[in-house]
């Protein structure tokens, strides 16, 4: 039997060539070595998110975006996070084997905390428990199938950190319940810099969406934050935040060639910008066009996700009878 690896995805805003290039596609390549289990975290947003129809809709759209990016429901089972009644259960029954001190370390929680400080507020003020516990919902996503590789990015290590230590610690008081789950995170493109440079995300603002129109896309583009060298000046390609992006979407050779510019003097930005829009603008066209069609029509993913979760359970549902004979609970 294969092994399987999960990742979930919350749903809090349009995705972008980031998201595609550090989880989604990564993932989506794991379905042919392993059992894929790919699935819309939408009770972790609503840690954030608190306006309803906001969320019903931003999870319909993740659904579309990743199903029109090619997410193959015949190899990946694909769900949505609240379909699965059992995760709440096993919710409880890990926070009950959770350090609470565990929960305190974690990376969200203390940011919060630290700017509660830095501002001078309570240290817990505007906190709610969900942000707290997210690392323990977390875990049961993980735990319930018996996943054993988690694709990530870096920033949610942590996160299968604690889930593993968690699974351990059952697993040290009843025997063997859980698989040890590990992160796979893909060092490589975890640096994609957003249009300001910094690490590309939707909490900075500075994001390419992969579903926008041609316009938006140029425009986008074009604002790019680069220095003012005239094209004969010498550059380093690697400082340049539009070659950071250019590198992944363009074929090897042409890399090289444009590196070759960067270093010896006659690159211009205005045309690197203008071939990288070009290239994000083809090869998203098709995926743009199957999106606006998927996410209309909210009757047609209600009806995948909700085989997905069929399947999902199935397989949660033999680890949950296991881990109530274990602990003692019916
Ligand atoms: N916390 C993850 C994020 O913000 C989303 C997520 C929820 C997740 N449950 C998961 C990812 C389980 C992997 C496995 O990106």
């Amino acid at each position: 039997m294969k092994k399987i690896a999960l990742s979930g995805i919350k749903p809090t805003g349009a995705l972008h060539i980031g998201n595609y290039l550090g989880m989604i596609k990564p993932a989506l390549d794991l379905a042919t070595d392993y059992q894929a289990l790919y699935f819309i975290a939408d009770y972790h947003a609503l840690t954030t998110v608190r306006d309803r129809r906001k969320l019903k809709q931003l999870v319909y759209e993740v659904a579309a975006s990743l199903l029109a990016l090619g997410l193959d429901t015949e190899k990946i089972i694909f769900f949505r996070q609240a379909d699965i009644p059992e995760i709440f259960e096993l919710t409880w029954i890990l926070s009950c084997f959770t350090a609470k001190g565990l929960l305190n370390r974690a990376h969200a929680y203390k940011a919060a905390v630290d700017a509660n400080q830095a501002a001078g507020r309570q240290p817990d003020a505007d906190i709610n428990a969900g942000l707290y516990n997210y690392p323990v919902l977390m875990a049961a996503d993980i735990l319930l199938y018996g996943s054993h590789f988690v694709p990530v990015g870096q920033d949610q290590r942590q996160h299968v950190e604690i889930a593993r230590d968690i699974a351990d610690t059952l697993n040290h008081n009843y025997g063997r319940i859980f698989t040890l789950p590990e992160p796979l995170i893909q060092d490589e493109v975890m640096t994609i810099p957003g249009i300001d440079g910094r690490k590309m995300s939707k909490n900075y603002n500075n994001t390419i969406p992969i579903f926008t129109d041609s316009k938006t896309l140029h425009k986008q583009v074009m604002r790019i934050v680069t220095d003012s060298k005239r094209p004969e000046e010498i550059k380093n390609p690697d400082a340049c935040n539009v070659f950071g992006i250019y590198r992944y979407f363009a074929d090897p050779q042409a890399v090289e060639t444009k590196r070759s510019l960067y270093l010896n003097g006659g690159l211009a930005y205005s045309d690197i910008k203008q071939e990288l829009y070009e290239l994000l603008d083809n090869k998203y066209a098709a995926n743009r066009e199957a999106y606006l069609d998927l996410v209309q029509d909210q009757g047609g993913l209600d009806a995948i996700l909700n085989r997905g979760a069929e399947k999902a359970r199935s397989i949660g549902l033999r680890v949950m009878e296991k881990l109530r004979r274990k602990i003692g609970i019916r």
